[in-house]
């Protein structure tokens, strides 16, 4: 309840027109003034409070992002295959073929684009495919590349048409085809580009054009981590953000992270702000599963929306099979949002399964949820 009211609160000034400013400022003074008074607080504002310093906090994603690929943890299937590719690539002094790495957010895309940036000792240019919206956009960022360097292009699914167009020949035979001029008077002209290679990111295969995806001379999925890849990677992250926490202390956090070292990462640190506001010095089994309680985190990593879509299915639906639609209007929530964010970790973990006519809720969620089936 605390959390809900103290957001609310955090979220009033913006809405409030006029006041915008001094709202927003005072909000911050009672925040501060809080922090400073511990004895008026509860521990749940206090928690509250401490995440507030996100600012904070983001400045040490960089540390936690692994930079060689020794540092990257799991994976092991993409890793030997990336570890010879860059092998062969540094023995023939050329770069490496271009990439496409697929797979849910929060995986580790990015950090591995960054790794194959060091570990070729060139430059990482990173953007998303919704600001490549002009031509111009592609065509900047192409023409300042170095030999050798990455172009990171994530969302890959999301670009234009002329966008991925401009790519192709770039890709294929380092050529960039410009159109100069309109109507009559149009020419167009070939401007030669150093070999690059271009690591594309999606969440969405799919849906990426298949010249678009025939360009790339590897494609590689990334698969949800193990716990006990996992629980190193909390391990790791713990003594760049210099928490302590126990052998147990990191596997109950990393049996809540749903198989992502992003969510195990985010566990780790609202975990670290609970117990640095209980006054504890290490993360121990105890104050990690008390404290991912208390965020509506459960053993098995789901979170509240996750148990709501289950108990909607079970107790309107009789458990399915039922159609992703309805299920979304039942739960007043979105259906991509259910189908892209929570339904993979749902399908991961065997809670559901997709048939032809709907999803349907296994046993194994009945059990989690307290049913008997
Ligand atoms: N194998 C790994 N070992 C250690 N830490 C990892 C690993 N993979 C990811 N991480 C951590 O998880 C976080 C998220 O990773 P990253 O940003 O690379 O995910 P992503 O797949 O690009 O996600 P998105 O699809 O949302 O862009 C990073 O902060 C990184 O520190
Ligand atoms: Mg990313």
């Amino acid at each position: 309840m605390a959390i809900k009211r103290l957001s609310q609160q955090q979220n009033t000034p913006p809405n409030t027109p006029g006041k915008k400013r001094k709202s927003r400022s005072s909000a911050t003074l009672t925040a501060r003034g809080k922090r400073n008074s511990p004895p008026e607080t509860t521990v749940e504002e206090e928690l509250l409070l401490a995440t507030a310093t996100f600012e904070e906090t983001q400045s040490n994603e960089d540390n936690i992002r692994p930079h060689r690929l020794a540092d990257y943890i799991g994976q092991k299937d993409l890793k030997e295959v990336l570890e010879i590719c860059i092998a062969a690539a540094k023995k023939r002094k050329e770069p490496l073929d271009h990439l496409l790495l697929y797979g849910p957010p929060g995986l580790g895309k990015t950090t591995m684009s960054l790794i194959l940036a060091s570990e070729m000792e060139v430059n990482c240019k990173i953007t998303a495919a919704p600001a490549l919206e002009r031509p111009r956009d592609i065509t900047g960022l192409l023409i300042n590349l170095k030999p050798g360097d990455i172009l990171f292009i994530d969302e890959i699914h999301r670009l234009n048409r002329v966008t991925e167009e401009l790519l192709y020949p770039a890709m294929e035979d380092c050529r960039l085809d410009i159109t100069i001029g309109k109507g009559q008077t149009a020419r167009t002209r070939s401007i030669p580009l150093p070999p690059f290679t271009l690591v594309g990111a999606t969440t969405k295969v799919g849906s990426l054009t298949s010249p678009l995806r025939d360009r790339f001379g590897l494609i590689q999925r990334l698969r949800f981590y193990e716990v006990d890849e996992l629980t190193l990677i909390v391990k790791r992250t713990g003594e760049v953000l210099k928490v302590e926490i126990t052998e147990e202390g990191a596997i109950e956090i990393a049996r809540r992270s749903r198989g992502t070292p992003r969510i195990a990462n985010r566990l780790l640190r609202r975990v670290r702000d609970y117990i640095q506001v209980k006054g504890m010095d290490c993360i121990s089994q105890e104050s990690a599963a008390e404290a991912l309680d208390l965020y509506n985190v459960d053993p098995m990593g789901l979170d509240w929306t996750d148990r709501l879509v289950l108990t909607t299915a079970i107790e309107q639906f009789k458990g399915g099979p039922v159609g992703l639609e309805s299920v979304a209007a039942a739960t007043g929530e979105d259906a991509k949002t259910i189908e892209e964010v929570y339904e993979p970790y749902l399908l991961q973990i065997g809670f559901i399964n997709r048939t032809t006519r709907g999803r349907v809720v296994t046993e194994a969620a009945y059990e989690h949820l307290g049913y008997s089936s």
